[in-house]
């Protein structure tokens, strides 16, 4: 993943870019994740998640004029400092038309609240639609053009108690989107 300061001068004023808010979970997390996708995704399904990318969207902004970027950021910032201690359990796997991922469920519901009060924020900012249906908990592991009808267990590890929430800008490309972190914030101000 590129850090910020490699993309800085690539942005100018009156740019767009493709942007999201996430939760990204701790390094061990992630590799328990890559180690779950490695023994049971298998090769041919589609494009296997790197661990680089895996995260849980909070809000997905789509394009954005780029000096919104530091508007946005200051919202994340304030909606994690606002955060409690985060505790996701995997679920369930599930599919839809075009991705695999793990479900999660909200132990103490922080992480709903977060994502609630930063879509709010967001809204009030005019950089957010939010949409009719609730915020799902997910973490995508597979990406493809036909649907792959696996049936899975969950993980029975990898739960997520320490995460950053993270600001992301989306590169569309041709071997699919690229996410570079621009900010990131700790929850609870810790
Ligand atoms: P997904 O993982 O379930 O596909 C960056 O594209 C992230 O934003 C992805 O995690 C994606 O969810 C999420 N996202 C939510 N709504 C989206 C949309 N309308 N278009 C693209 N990505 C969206």
């Amino acid at each position: 993943m590129t850090k910020p300061d490699a993309i800085a001068g690539s942005v100018a004023g009156d740019d767009r870019i493709r942007l999201f808010c996430g939760l990204r979970p701790s390094d061990d997390t992630v590799a328990c994740l890559a180690a779950w996708q490695a023994e049971h995704l298998p090769r041919d399904a589609g494009r296997i998640v790197p661990p680089e990318h895996l995260h849980l969207t909070l809000a997905f902004l789509g394009h954005r004029p780029a000096v919104e970027t530091g508007a946005i950021g200051a919202e994340l910032r304030a909606a994690a400092a606002a955060a409690r201690p985060v505790e996701l359990r995997p679920l369930r796997y599930r599919e839809t038309r075009s991705v695999g991922m793990v479900v999660f469920e909200d132990a103490n519901g922080a992480a709903t609240a977060l994502a609630e009060d930063l879509q709010e924020r967001l809204e009030r900012l005019g950089a957010y639609r939010r949409e009719g249906r609730g915020w799902l908990p997910h973490v995508t592991v597979l990406r493809f053009r036909e649907r792959a009808g696996l049936q899975l267990e969950p993980p029975n590890m990898c739960s997520i108690h320490d995460v950053r929430a993270a600001l992301y800008r989306s590169s569309l490309g041709p071997g699919g989107a690229r996410y570079t972190e621009l900010e990131t914030a700790a929850l609870g101000g810790r």
